[in-house]
């Protein structure tokens, strides 16, 4: 029986290292926290017509994405009934059904199974098909053309789930008027550790990176004598938390700044011509406090800025491991120099090899390493930066936010994992919710 004491405390700022490598917990997670929570499928642009479908995962279970032929997209549990295997091998494409490459089950774009090899000799007409489908994906969002799906029937509407951070989440994909398409393709590698320390690390925290991506940043900037690691300590920024969702990084006006050298040149002349757009549908304030670092509770993320643009999510393989799944994505009607450039950028950055994203997993997997040792996961880790110095609705944001420097959605980040790997109802947790927040505005009043 999994201890369940002792794992996370968010009031007072500390974290068990257990956490990151107990495989049991981990097997709650699966079922309690991945089981319960909306989790990213597809984005519009990836399912062009009835037939097209993806594979991917929801944490390690394999489900295939599909456009119907009403137009809307189904997914189901890409497992044959008669043995388990998969039903469709292919990443994507488009078909018309899905036929078993073991005996040769076949099943439709719903996951309905419609067709047994020999049905007659062998099974003498006595297998009710309609009772052997695929484990179909009950419940499906489609929020600004992104597709997520849960398992679970208690969990809150998706809008709802979302929260505060749909303005956030807006932000970046409601930013052009002809709307987002993810570049052709998945990048994906594995990565030697927990998935909550990528996703943690990307709900908000900026404070590794004048330490972490010093090099980096050096050999990305035209002018190297005027970077300074430890940037301006005036730099406004801030980070919002809610939901178990997160969101940091520091101010800059994205459509007007120059970059910081050669590489996305294009981009910012193009951006520029497009100024009035994107000022007209994100409000002028917002448009100053897109932040780069983002995740939507538990494990998709994106970055962005001007000409960096790349999405992820982190599916779990097991306590010790994540293979990232990288989609760059640009605007629909950008010319093709643009999203050329846009891509090339988020790969250079931020793909497999990139210069920033190999200093990220460098770190992580060193600290998986660490946590091998016994000792090593005896004592407790520190979360507490910025603890007792949230605000609500502060500075235009909605919602709780602190200084960019700060813990806070990472907090609300191991709060929000804490009330479903211990198995809390969605309903507890959003009662639970409510109560914090009518003590708070009676803080407030007070
Ligand atoms: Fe799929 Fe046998 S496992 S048809
Ligand atoms: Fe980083």
């Amino acid at each position: 029986m999994t201890d369940l004491d002792n794992l996370v405390d968010p009031d007072r700022g500390w974290t068990n290292p257990r956490i990151y490598t107990d495989p049991e917990l981990y097997e709650r997670e699966l079922e309690h926290v991945f089981g319960r929570s909306w989790l990213f499928l597809a984005h519009d642009s990836q399912l062009p017509k009835p037939g097209s479908f993806i594979q991917t995962y929801m944490a390690e279970d394999p489900v295939l994405v599909v456009r119907q032929r009403d137009g809307s997209v189904k997914a189901f549990l890409n497992q044959c009934r008669h043995r388990g295997m998969r039903i469709c091998r292919s990443d994507a494409g488009t078909s018309k059904n899905f036929t078993c490459t073991y005996h040769g089950w076949s099943y439709d774009l719903e996951g309905n199974l419609v067709n047994v090899p020999l049905e007659e000799r062998a099974y003498h007409h006595r297998i009710d098909k309609s009772k052997w489908g695929a484990l179909k994906v009950p419940r499906i969002a489609n929020h600004k053309g992104f597709y997520f799906g849960t398992w679970s029937e208690e969990t809150p509407e998706f809008e709802e789930y979302l929260g505060d951070m749909a303005w956030f989440f807006d932000a970046c994909v409601d930013r052009f008027d002809g709307g987002l398409e993810l570049a052709p393709g998945t990048t994906k590698w594995v990565i030697d550790c927990n998935w909550k320390f990528a996703a943690e690390q990307f709900a908000s925290d900026m404070y590794h990176a004048p330490v972490s991506h010093a090099s980096a940043q050096l050999a990305l900037i035209d002018d190297p004598d005027a970077y300074d690691p430890f940037l301006d300590p005036e730099l406004p920024g801030r980070q919002f938390a809610g939901n178990g969702h997160g969101s940091g990084g520091f101010f800059f006006p994205f459509v007007t700044e120059p970059p910081s050298n050669e590489y996305r040149m294009d981009t910012h002349e193009w951006l520029q011509s497009r100024e009035e757009e994107i000022v007209r549908r994100l409000g002028e304030e917002r448009v100053l406090k897109v932040h780069n670092h983002n995740t939507i509770f538990p494990n998709f993320s994106w970055l962005t800025d001007s000409s960096l643009q790349i999405m992820r999510v982190w599916h779990p393989r097991g306590p010790n491991s994540i293979e990232v799944w990288a989609w760059a994505y640009r605007p629909k009607d950008a010319p093709p120099s643009v999203k050329a450039e846009m891509k090339r950028y988020s790969e250079r950055t931020f793909g497999p090899a990139g210069a920033f994203e190999t200093d990220d997993g460098e770190n992580w997997t060193e600290v998986q390493k660490v946590l091998r040792g016994f000792k090593a996961r005896q004592n407790r880790f520190h979360t507490g930066m910025g603890l007792g110095f949230e605000e609500r609705d502060a500075e235009g944001y909605p919602g709780l936010s602190n200084d960019v420097y700060a813990e806070t959605a990472a907090r609300g980040f191991y709060r929000r994992w804490h009330d479903l790997v211990t198995g809390k109802s969605w309903a507890q947790i959003q009662e639970a919710d409510r109560a914090s927040e009518a003590s708070r505005s009676l803080a407030d009043k007070v």
